[in-house]
């Protein structure tokens, strides 16, 4: 179970990538060319919020009882959090950035519902798109960091 949860949350790296991409994309475009708020985007933008959401509950079960988790593993004896960098980035790390993002994203997709026009709507959201996304590709354990990194 543990192991398929790990699976589904590495695969979901993508989907989330390539759904932040297309929301940054069509977000500029918005915002550039003064749109009215088009549907298609709003779904876009919800689509992006609900993949990023199952991937922070996916993350929190590993978190705290997955293979190096908080509570079913724990720290191994004489291991300092912030002093080792494998803990520092999958405990303190990986998650604080993961979740900032994801209230970024949150923010994002909400500000569809504010009374404000649709060209700052865009704007807004495409700010917040990209600062989520360039605080997840900082995130991501990439094949070939040392210690941390994790195949694709
Ligand atoms: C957009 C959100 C996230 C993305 C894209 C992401 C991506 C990843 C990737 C690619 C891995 C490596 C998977 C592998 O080894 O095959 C990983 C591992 C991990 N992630 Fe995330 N993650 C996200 C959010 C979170 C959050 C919010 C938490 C915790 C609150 C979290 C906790 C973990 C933990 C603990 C591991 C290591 C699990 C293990 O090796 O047993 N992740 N994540």
């Amino acid at each position: 179970m543990q192991a398929v949860l790990l699976e589904i949350h590495s695969i979901f790296r993508w989907l989330i990538l390539l759904l932040l991409l297309l929301s940054v994309i069509q977000s500029f475009t918005g915002w550039r060319k003064s749109k009215e708020l088009r549907s298609g985007d709003a779904r876009l933008w919800l689509f992006t919020m609900v993949s990023a959401h199952i991937t922070l509950l996916i993350g929190l079960y590993l978190l705290f009882f997955g293979r190096y988790g908080v509570l079913s593993a724990g720290l191994p004896e004489g291991v300092h959090l912030m002093k080792d960098k494998f803990y520092r980035f999958f405990w303190v790390e990986h998650p604080v950035g993961m979740v900032l993002a994801t209230a970024l994203i949150t923010i994002a997709r909400g500000v569809v519902k504010k009374q404000i026009r649709d060209p700052l709507k865009y704007k807004r959201a495409f700010w917040l798109f990209l600062l989520a996304l360039v605080i997840i590709l900082a995130v991501i354990p990439w094949p070939g960091l040392t210690v941390v990194g994790r195949p694709f």
